[in-house]
């Protein structure tokens, strides 16, 4: 990813950040008010969808297929993912997120995911013509949202070149508290360790590419206050804590990648032919 050589909406200094550090955090770029529209809608979509609390996770038979399949057919379809823990505290529902193609399927989350200034920022790092692959609701409930382990996006979202780029947005504060990101300064030059695909047997493996493990140590946390555009490279290693506060840490997060870089069809996030693959516009 070449910088572009002119910018629409972030400073050379900023374009110089992201490409030494691998991330960028832009505060108050989305309005309290945006946050607080797509907050409510995700709550509608849960509302909406209860039905799936038992499909998500407490089928008793067959449960490793049934989550499998559930997992694996996600990436055209908007659909809960539950926490593993129950919530002892409250009577708050327990999703963890909701995925993985809101940006396409839901008007408010379309517009949320399209709007200004996303499209000149994803220019200004040099993305030539991205396309939104992904898109993830993350609640880190209170008490149990679960940790996610170090890992480089790209480990998921493999392209030929690789071209994966994420964009994270806190919907809520996002404090060490309450389980904001973490990072490795510099971290997106170190070369991509796994690949997370489409078993032939069925199911999902991790294949590895590099014997090495990521670095464990270097990581910094990038508290972010709502509305916070957090950009994350697609090699990029990071990881959040487990929230064990009573403050809830929702987010969204979008992924790109360049329309032009093959997409293996043994990565595990497909989407069927109906529905269509857009940029920012
Ligand atoms: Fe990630």
């Amino acid at each position: 990813m070449a910088p572009s050589s002119s910018l629409r909406f972030l400073s050379p200094a900023q374009v110089n950040f992201f490409q030494e550090n691998g991330f960028l955090v832009l505060e108050k770029l989305i309005s309290a008010e945006a946050c607080d529209r797509l907050s409510r809608r995700a709550a509608e979509l849960i509302a909406q969808k209860k039905d799936e609390f038992d499909k998500a996770v407490f089928s008793t038979r067959d449960q490793e297929k049934t989550s499998n399949d559930w997992f694996l057919e996600s990436g055209d379809k908007i659909r809960l993912f539950m926490e593993e823990e129950k919530n002892p505290n409250t009577t708050r529902h327990r999703v963890n997120k909701i995925g993985h193609a809101m940006h396409d399927l839901d008007p408010e989350f379309a517009a949320f995911s399209r709007q200004a200034p996303l499209a000149d920022i994803a220019h200004d790092i040099g993305l030539q013509d991205p396309v939104l692959m992904q898109s993830m609701y993350i609640f880190k409930q209170p008490f149990i949202g679960g940790e996610v382990r170090v890992h480089q996006d790209s480990t998921f979202l493999f392209t030929e070149p690789l071209s994966c780029v994420g964009f994270w947005i806190a919907i809520q504060d996002a404090t060490v508290e309450n389980g904001c990101l973490f990072a490795l300064p510099g971290g997106q030059k170190e070369p991509l360790r796994e690949r997370f695909q489409r078993d032939e047997k069925g199911g999902t493996a991790l294949v590895k590419l590099e014997a090495s493990p990521l670095p464990e140590t270097g990581y910094v946390p990038l508290e972010a206050p709502r509305g916070t555009l957090v950009l994350l490279h697609g090699n990029l290693p990071h990881f959040s804590e487990a929230n064990r506060s009573g403050v809830p840490r929702e987010a969204y997060a979008v992924h790109v990648v360049e329309r032009s870089a093959d997409y293996p069809a043994s990565n595990w996030l497909q989407r069927g032919n109906e529905l269509a693959l857009r940029g920012f516009a």
